[in-house]
């Protein structure tokens, strides 16, 4: 009995010691007030959390009641996050002491649950930023959390239920600045739900089931994100006060007419892509709406079939204009005030045959899409009437490249427009020049005279003759060359003149010889890839050993032993070679092609020795056959001896 009365006591402070928390949350990462507990199956916080504890991170934890016992009787949080928990239960008023917390992330937890118990969370004293998204809130749950929110400005409610925003639903958080309800399935946003946040800046509803807007009247609101909803129309009203609206994004709706923006407003940023746009009537717009300050108009993805110069008469602050995949096939700009500013046009994938830019227009455009045109005839100066132009996106279009302009003659008789060619020469900031996919046949000398291009792509326009002298006037330039899917079988073109040339692609080509290279080619990459090579010039080889950094190589008809440049390159020196694994050679006739990396000096050496072998064995057959037949006679002599001895 007196031992059990010793051992108890003994049990007892064991089972006591085995619950006290650990002293330094050996779990928890404590850096001064913030402590992090991410990931760590917990159902509560850790009991010994620094008394003045500032932010908590108890995300992807298995909290399932939030109450004061959960958060340690702690109040000093500033920041509390609390994402992906299985929250269904808060402790009505447990934020009311928590004069601090500002930011409080209740993201992907079942509130839904609580929600459904009609409870109050109570005053949201001090938080300024909450997210609920992903919680399976339906209309009208939101209010048991947002009904005393004084000073609450960032709210999230993505990715829940809600159908319909009510005209109550923010009566309790009025200083609310930003609001997203990204990916719900709002049909309907009752009269005046937002009219009482004098404050909102940010309104966020893609994704939801909107199906028009008739009468705008957020005068505040800077942002608003319509994207992805069922829009089919959007209206302002028609009231003359002035909007702060600076950006709009109705992509991706059911819109048929262009929208009915504020009459006075201070649109930057205007998405209206992917949408179901017929044609723009510009009386319509215009006497209703000045976009005097739209910087940006994406009208990519709709029915255009053309656009009327003066629908832009009034956007003086335009720079970038994106028309592309439409049907226009038409584009014209000849008022030299229209697109002053503009720095990029895009065009591409439309049915545009015809191309016309006035002089003096267009003066700060440094990026024009046209890729995917049906563009065969432009008025052979276009390009140079735009004297900012960078880039220029031709591919995929029908042109034909113009001779570099004769010196100037002393009649103007010799001086006739070369017709049914564009001139590529004298244009002094191109840069970029995009020409694949043209049905090029000839690309005549000097094509780029005066025009310090950095990158021309001329690939997939198969059997393209390039004249000799065709990059002349490139040498000190072109950085990028490329020249995939040509069908070229010998390079007339000498690339090893031009000097800043780093980057080639010559693959899906006939070459059965590689471009000439010497020592001062500044060579980084080259694709020889899918092209005739049975052997590598040596000297080429070593000349671009220098400065080559990677070579593709595969599907080539390789000799796996008249190649010692490319092994050597291969296993002695730093080039990569990306596509290594298909790089094989063929070692001897009708043998399957072998990886290259597998020939060694011996396979090479062995080479001539089956002939050798044969000699050998010939010439042993012979002494064999020639020692018999001498010994066959010797030993008949000998009988026929010893016969005449018998006799
Ligand atoms: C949550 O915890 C509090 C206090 O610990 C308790 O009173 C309450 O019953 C719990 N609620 C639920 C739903 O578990
Ligand atoms: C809030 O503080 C008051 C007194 O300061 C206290 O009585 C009350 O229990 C606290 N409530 C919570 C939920 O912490
Ligand atoms: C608002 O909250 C969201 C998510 O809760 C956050 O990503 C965003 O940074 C916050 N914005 C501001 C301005 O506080
Ligand atoms: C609008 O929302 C969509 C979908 O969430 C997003 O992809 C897009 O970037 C947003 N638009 C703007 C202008 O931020
Ligand atoms: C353009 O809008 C005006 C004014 O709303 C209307 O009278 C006219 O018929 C419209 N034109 C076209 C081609 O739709
Ligand atoms: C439209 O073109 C502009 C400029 O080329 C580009 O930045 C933008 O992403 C394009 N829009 C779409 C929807 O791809
Ligand atoms: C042009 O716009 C299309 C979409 O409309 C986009 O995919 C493409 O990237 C843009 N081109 C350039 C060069 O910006
Ligand atoms: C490629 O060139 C060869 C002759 O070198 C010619 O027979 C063949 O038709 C050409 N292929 C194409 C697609 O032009």
């Amino acid at each position: 009995m007196a031992a059990f009365q010793l051992f108890f006591p003994l049990l007892v402070s064991c089972v006591a010691a085995s619950a006290r928390p650990p002293r330094h949350l050996p779990s928890c990462q404590v850096v001064q007030m913030d402590v992090f507990c991410s990931d760590l199956s917990l159902r509560s916080a850790p009991n010994d959390l620094p008394p003045d504890v500032q932010m908590l991170d108890l995300s992807r934890n298995q909290v399932q009641n939030l109450s004061q016992e959960t958060l340690a009787y702690h109040t000093s949080f500033h920041h509390l996050n609390l994402h992906s928990n299985k929250i269904h239960f808060i402790q009505p008023g447990l934020f009311r002491n928590m004069t601090d917390l500002k930011v409080l992330d209740l993201s992907r937890n079942h509130l839904n649950v609580f929600a459904l118990s009609k409870t109050n969370i109570g005053p949201l004293t001090a938080v300024e930023s909450l997210d609920l998204s992903s919680n399976g809130l339906y209309t009208g749950m939101s209010d048991y959390f947002l009904a005393d929110s004084p000073s609450l400005t960032n709210l999230s409610l993505n990715s829940n239920s809600i159908t319909k925003i009510a005209q109550n639903t923010f009566i309790g958080s009025l200083s609310l600045k930003k609001i997203s309800l990204h990916n719900n399935v709002i049909l309907e946003i009752e009269d005046g739900a937002f009219d009482s946040l004098n404050h909102l800046t940010e309104l966020d509803l893609s994704k939801n089931s909107i199906t028009c807007i008739t009468d705008f009247n957020l005068y505040n609101l800077k942002v608003l994100n319509l994207s992805k909803n069922s829009m089919e129309l959007f209206h302002s009203s028609k009231s003359t006060v002035s909007y702060e609206i600076l950006s709009l994004d109705l992509s991706q709706n059911k819109i048929s007419s262009f929208p009915l923006l504020p009459r006075i407003n201070k649109l930057k940023y205007l998405d209206i892509s992917r949408n179901q746009l017929q044609s723009i009537n510009v009386t319509e717009t215009n006497t209703n709406i000045i976009l005097m300050h739209l910087s940006y108009l994406d009208m990519s993805y709709n029915q255009l079939k053309s656009i009327p110069e003066s629908f832009f008469s009034c956007m003086i602050s335009l720079e970038v204009l994106n028309v592309s995949n439409n049907c226009i096939d038409s584009f014209s700009i000849t008022n030299e005030h229209f697109f002053s500013r503009v720095r990029i046009i895009n065009l591409s994938n439309n049915n545009l045959q015809s191309l016309t830019f006035g002089e003096k227009t267009l003066q700060s455009l440094e990026e024009l899409v046209l890729q995917g045109n049906d563009l065969t005839t432009l008025d052979h100066q276009t390009f140079q009437r735009l004297p900012s132009i960078i880039h220029l996106h031709l591919q995929q279009n029908n042109l034909k490249i113009c001779t570099s302009e004769k010196k100037p003659s002393l009649t103007d008789l010799d001086h006739q427009d070369p017709s049914g060619c564009v001139s590529f020469s004298s244009i002094p900031n191109l840069q970029f020049l995009y020409l694949s996919e043209n049905n090029l046949e000839t690309l005549p000398a000097n094509a780029f005279a005066n025009t310090h291009l950095r990158l021309l792509d001329l690939s997939l326009n198969p059997g393209l003759d390039m004249h000799k002298d065709s990059l002349s006037g490139l040498e000190h330039s072109l950085v990028h060359l490329l020249l995939r899917e040509n069908n070229i079988s010998k390079l007339n073109t000498d690339l090893s003149s031009l000097r800043s040339l780093k980057h080639v692609d010559l693959s899906t080509n006939q070459l059965t010889t590689l471009p000439m290279w010497t020592k001062d080619s500044s060579i980084e990459s080259l694709n020889l890839q899918n092209n005739n090579l049975v052997t590598l010039e040596y000297n080429t080889m070593a000349a671009l050993e220098r400065s080559l950094k990677t070579l593709y190589m595969g599907s080539n008809p390789l000799s796996c032993c008249k190649n010692h440049g490319f092994l050597h390159l291969v296993q002695h020196s730093a080039v990569v070679v990306p596509d290594i694994e298909t790089v094989t050679c063929i070692h001897e006739e009708n043998s399957e092609p072998v990886n290259i990396e597998t020939v060694t000096q011996e396979m090479c050496q062995r080479q001539g020795q089956p002939n050798y072998i044969i000699v050998i064995v010939v010439l042993a057959l012979v002494t064999i056959i020639v020692v018999g037949l001498v010994a066959k006679c010797c030993h008949a002599r000998k009988r026929k001896h010893n016969r005449s001895f018998s006799a």
